[in-house]
């Protein structure tokens, strides 16, 4: 039977739609904030068998979780099972000292909070409600409530944005000294607002970018981050009093772990098999209203699926990827190709490990799918 120690709780209501988001969210709804954290609990006690407590990580994210409404946010971590790490993602204009005071009373010792840029107008361009101080000033309520913890996500690749204004949004960043920072390219999501109006620029930048994720890489680096995932960034130990500041929660998806998700759309990975919940809110509230599991769709992963996901996943870390077991998903030519190029290293006996080099690294996604058999 499964122990299953990482739990993700999807919180979807955000005030607005930005333009180039295709997570699953719904805009405003107050009404329905208490029926749909009764709801979670419902699925929680539905599941929770299969949770090994106390849990490793647990992770709210959105949507806006910290746009939901103040006294159901903390009904909800107040319910939820005790965790090492509790993870809540909040936008910038959402936290307040009150906000950050509730968190951190509720047991959320870490905080994700989304910057995107510190520049105007690229904030316009993305549709963002948050103003570069609005930045700040959450980060400055999360310190006073005592979050020692704090990570900021970033855009680059916007429309619009010069090789200067990604260094000054990195050196707004860093200026704030986060524990962990988070630098994902801008992804034309289909059927997205963006992707009609902007596709077609983000497709013709799409070479500059390189440069752009190398430029990332070495500004966040040489100011004391580790580079630990292809987008993750986390404060060198020497400079965190020796702490470890990867997210437990990532990494369990990165190193393959199960994991259990909870509120709609959420996906849940257990004993080689993934479902997914149904995304529409009505029938996830009608269905747990009614005691019933909400609708969702069940796939059983098989064995060689589930190997290729493993190497794609672990060779996004700086970590060796152990072989063992997963012999079959690698192309073994593939790899000495890629070693006498210096984009792999494979170290021990016909097992042992694998990890990119750093130019692997920033190759990325075309190595490791040269990798897999
Ligand atoms: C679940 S999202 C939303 C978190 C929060 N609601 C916010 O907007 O800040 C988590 C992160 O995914 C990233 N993201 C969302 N859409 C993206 C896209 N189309 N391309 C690249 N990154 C995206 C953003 O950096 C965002 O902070
Ligand atoms: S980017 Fe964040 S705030 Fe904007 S719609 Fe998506 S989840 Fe909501």
């Amino acid at each position: 039977m499964s122990g299953v120690r990482h739990l993700y709780v999807h919180l979807p209501f955000c005030a607005s739609r930005c333009g180039y988001c295709d997570f699953v969210t719904v805009v405003g709804r107050h009404g329905q904030h208490q029926a749909y954290v009764d709801a979670l609990l419902a699925e929680l006690s539905l599941q929770r068998e299969l949770l090994a407590e106390p849990l490793e990580s647990v992770f709210l994210g959105g949507g806006t979780p910290t746009f939901t409404e103040p006294t159901e946010l903390e009904r909800l971590l107040g319910a939820l099972p005790q965790a090492l790490e509790v993870t809540v993602e909040a936008n910038p204009e959402t936290v307040t000292p009150k906000l950050a005071s509730l968190l951190r009373e509720s047991g959320v010792d870490r905080v994700s909070v989304g910057a995107q840029s510190f520049r105007p107008h690229l904030l316009d361009m993305l549709e963002r409600r948050a103003r570069p101080d609005d930045v700040r000033r959450a980060v400055y309520a999360l310190r006073d409530a005592n979050i020692d913890n704090i990570s900021l996500d970033l855009i680059y690749g916007i429309p619009g944005q010069s090789a200067a204004d990604l260094d000054a949004d990195l050196s707004d960043a860093l200026a704030l000294e986060p524990e962990h920072i988070s630098c994902y390219e801008l992804e034309a999501k289909r059927g997205t607002r963006f992707t009609h109006a902007h596709g077609a620029e983000l497709a013709r930048q799409a070479d500059a970018m390189e440069s752009y994720f190398e430029r990332v890489v070495r500004r966040v680096t040489a100011a004391g981050y580790r580079w630990y995932e292809t987008a993750n960034f986390c404060r060198s130990p020497s400079l965190a009093d020796g702490r470890d500041l990867r997210s437990r929660h990532n990494l369990a998806y990165w190193r393959g772990r199960d994991y259990l998700g909870l509120g709609i759309g959420a996906v849940s990975t257990i004993d080689g098999r993934r479902w997914r919940n149904t995304s529409r809110l009505g029938a996830y509230l009608s269905a747990l209203a009614a005691g019933e599991r909400p609708p969702h769709e069940m796939e059983e992963l098989p064995r060689d699926v589930r190997r290729s996901e493993r190497v794609l996943l672990g060779l996004r870390l700086d970590e060796p990827l152990e072989v063992a077991g997963l012999e079959s998903a690698v192309d073994w030519s593939a790899v000495e190709r890629l070693e006498r190029l210096g984009l792999v290293r494979r170290e021990g006996d016909s097992a042992g490990t694998l990890t990119l080099t750093r130019r692997g690294r920033f190759l990325g996604g075309g190595v490791t799918a040269d990798l897999l058999a």
